[in-house]
């Protein structure tokens, strides 16, 4: 068993990885980045329509930030909110002097397009493939610098010695050997959890692996109920259709042909909050103006030039996914589950509870999103919290002494993963069909409405999942790419925060952003404004709750 050190160790290689490992390298530290996939495959590829930041002369940061405070259902923490905005432009900057071509007004300033809940346009993007552009230019920073990768590394144990984490036990998959990859500072840097629903705009390896790592290895996840739908994902397969489409000006329809956004939104209409315009969409579908369990967005309007400047990856994915051409018809469209307000519990440094500990982009929850994240704020955040995870982990290692690990440091995750191994191949589920039926039962059970009743028969299916997951075999016996463990030890992520996001909205007793409750229709701001944090037990997650933090914005009702 060979052993790995470094002083600061970032799994997972999108957007917020990168942009940490960059600034703990500027730090000085001895670093490299573990991740499962190669580095360009990593989600933020899949961003497309815009990264948020106030840098038009009509645009201010406090402008920014109180529409991401309004936009969170007033869940976010208002001083976290404020870092964001003020330093979201300078990290714009930045990644344009590292190379990235974003879209220009013929005049050369960045060009901006409105997104929703935004009072000003502010998206800077490059044309429809935001993520891509600026996870290559990432990616050269990294190759540029030399900065080492375990690729195709997966991440099993975070190891905690002594009430501090000392780094992670992780599968080489092309020898299938399992190591300890010992970190004065570990960063968490893995994306979401997508995959805990069916269908979801995520990648497959959207498992939630950063998360459910914390809350084994002790951390608390915080407000985990939040979870978004975006109003436009493309009918049957759930793949994005940005929202740079009504950016751009395109408009959502029902069966009658009508812009029913002016019934829910009227002065922002289709260019509301996701929340808001999931829900109405839903509420179209549900009421009979649905088409063929869509509403349409059309963008035949905007003409055929204009989308394919704009919007290129939108117009072939709609032809060769959907057979649609935008500019001749109108894209059928649903809400899907997108994002995970969620995440590991950090400060504006990324710090965990957990000392040594750290976590970026949308593993983490800083407190920025509150209940209902921004389109556009997320790229922002992988950059900006990204830089401040890095620096402080950095500044973490710098210099520690340490007790050497204990010699038993890979025994828990070697059990788990014998036990896994060795279980019986006669009988017990697919991980793959476990893993379908329980996404769907989320999307029924903890969907864009929600009520006890069905909440309390989502937590029992899930208590089903997880005792069905125990008899999962692992099929294939080899070491080589064992695609087949891999997938059963993310099942094993996914089922933990199912039963995470269960809890947390079983017990808000409230509406707010994207928790909708028939049985509590109103915000409750006396009892609610707080965070969910979950911590892991035995009998399941213990939740405790934690007040919003509040600088200059009071809460306010909400309408767009
Ligand atoms: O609609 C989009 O392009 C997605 C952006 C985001 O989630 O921030």
């Amino acid at each position: 068993m060979a052993v790995f050190k470094h002083e600061v160790l970032v799994i997972g290689a999108g957007m917020a990885g990168m942009r940490a490992a960059l600034e703990a390298m500027r730090e000085g530290a001895n670093l490299a980045i573990l991740t499962k996939v190669h580095p360009l495959r990593s989600h933020s590829v899949a961003a497309q329509g815009g990264i948020n930041a106030a840098l038009g002369e009509a645009d201010t940061w406090e402008e920014h930030a109180f529409d991401t405070v309004k936009g969170s259902d007033y869940l976010a923490d208002q001083d976290i909110v404020e870092i964001f905005a003020r330093e979201a432009p300078g990290d714009i900057v930045e990644l344009e002097r590292m190379g990235t071509v974003f879209t220009r007004w013929d005049d050369g300033r960045i060009a901006q397009r409105p997104f929703g809940g935004a009072g000003t346009p502010r998206a800077c993007y490059i044309a429809d493939i935001t993520g891509q552009a600026i996870l290559h230019v990432l990616f050269e920073q990294l190759l540029k610098y030399g900065i080492g990768v375990y690729e195709e590394w997966f991440a099993v144990d975070l190891i905690v010695q002594d009430g501090v984490c000392r780094g992670v036990s992780a599968i080489d998959m092309r020898s299938g050997e399992l190591h300890v990859v010992e970190a004065g500072a570990v960063v968490l840097a893995t994306g979401g959890l997508g995959r805990v629903y069916h269908p979801t705009t995520n990648s497959f390896i959207c498992t939630g692996d950063g998360m459910a790592l914390a809350y084994r290895a002790g951390a608390p996840l915080q407000d985990m109920e939040m979870v978004q739908f975006h109003p436009t994902t493309l009918k049957e397969s759930g793949i994005l259709m940005t929202e740079g489409c009504r950016g751009e000006g395109g408009y959502l329809l029902n069966s009658e042909g009508e812009r029913f956004m002016s019934k829910y939104a009227p002065n922002m209409m289709e260019l509301a909050s996701r929340d808001v315009v999931s829900r109405a969409e839903q509420t179209e579908i549900d009421e009979g103006r649905g088409v063929d369990g869509c509403v349409l967005l059309d963008l035949r309007h905007l003409g055929e030039a204009k989308i394919r400047e704009r919007l290129p990856q939108i117009r072939e994915l709609a032809i060769d996914v959907a057979g649609v051409d935008p500019a001749k018809d109108p894209i059928p469209v649903r809400p899907g589950m997108h994002y995970s307000m969620g995440g590991v519990k950090v400060d504006a440094n990324g710090a965990s509870p957990l000392p040594g500990l750290f976590a970026a982009g949308e593993v983490a929850s800083v407190g920025l999103h509150g209940a209902n994240r921004l389109g556009g704020n997320s790229l922002m955040e992988t950059v900006t919290f990204g830089r401040r995870a890095g620096k402080a982990a950095a500044e973490f290692a710098r210099g520690l002494k340490q007790a050497p690990l204990n010699e038993g440091s890979l025994a828990p995750s070697l059990t788990r993963i014998r036990e896994l191994m060795d279980r019986p191949l006669n009988g017990g589920d697919l991980p793959a069909r476990l893993r379908q039926e329980m996404g769907e039962a989320m999307k029924e059970h903890f969907g864009i409405f929600r009520d006890e009743a069905q909440m309390r028969e989502g937590l029992a299916k899930i208590a089903d999942y997880r005792s069905r997951y125990a008899g999962v075999p692992v099929r294939n016996k080899g070491k080589v790419y064992n695609y087949d463990l891999l997938s059963v030890l993310e099942l094993g992520f996914l089922v933990d925060l199912a039963e995470v996001i269960a809890a947390g909205a079983i017990a808000r007793k409230e509406s707010r952003g994207a928790h909708s409750r028939r049985d509590y229709p109103e915000r409750d701001d006396q009892n609610w404004m707080k965070h969910t944090v979950a911590w892991r037990t035995p009998q399941g997650p213990r939740l405790e709750y934690e007040d919003v933090r509040v600088t200059r914005w009071a809460p306010q009702k909400r309408s767009y």
